[in-house]
């Protein structure tokens, strides 16, 4: 049984959309089921302060769990700097919803992912270093997301 809150985001999610010139775009895919979540950042800089996050939009296609949780993630990280919004994690979310169904907890890997991959595509381009947690979750994603796009090709050739 899904919670009020998260029912609220899954109807009227949060932040929906794609930001042309974004300075981070992460896409991941959940390799149980296949569903998709692309996440796009715009940072901002004020003073000599660490850039944040000024503006955060997604696109998910997946289930009822997958878009509330993309919408909660974009809510949880917006006016974040970067090293806060990598101490995001799958428990955060889940308590921003008021929980969600044990079965649908893997589904809120799905945005962590998304999220982690804006991060790493928006430090890679600004030069800066990539920690080597953030580079391993980096190299599994992009695993991933290859293995999803296998099947869905084989899935299209079939006849
Ligand atoms: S069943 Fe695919 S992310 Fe929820």
């Amino acid at each position: 049984m899904y919670s009020k809150r998260t029912l609220q985001h899954f109807r009227s999610p949060h932040n929906y959309g794609e930001i042309k010139n974004a300075d981070g775009v992460g896409e991941a895919g959940n390799i149980v089921c296949g569903d998709v979540m692309s996440l796009y950042l715009k940072m901002k800089k004020i003073g000599n302060k660490e850039p944040i996050i000024d503006q955060v939009k997604f696109k998910t296609y997946g289930c009822a769990a997958a878009i509330a949780t993309s919408s909660a993630i974009t809510d949880l990280v917006k006016g974040k700097t970067i090293e806060e919004a990598l101490k995001i994690s799958k428990n955060d979310i889940i308590e921003f919803l008021e929980g969600l169904p044990p079965i649908k907890i893997h589904c809120s890997i799905l945005a962590i992912d998304a999220l982690d991959e804006a991060i790493y595509q928006y430090l890679t381009d600004q030069k800066k270093p990539i920690l080597t947690d953030l580079q391993v979750k980096h190299n599994r994603i992009k695993k991933g997301r290859e293995q999803i796009e296998e099947r869905y090709k084989k899935w299209m050739t079939k006849k």
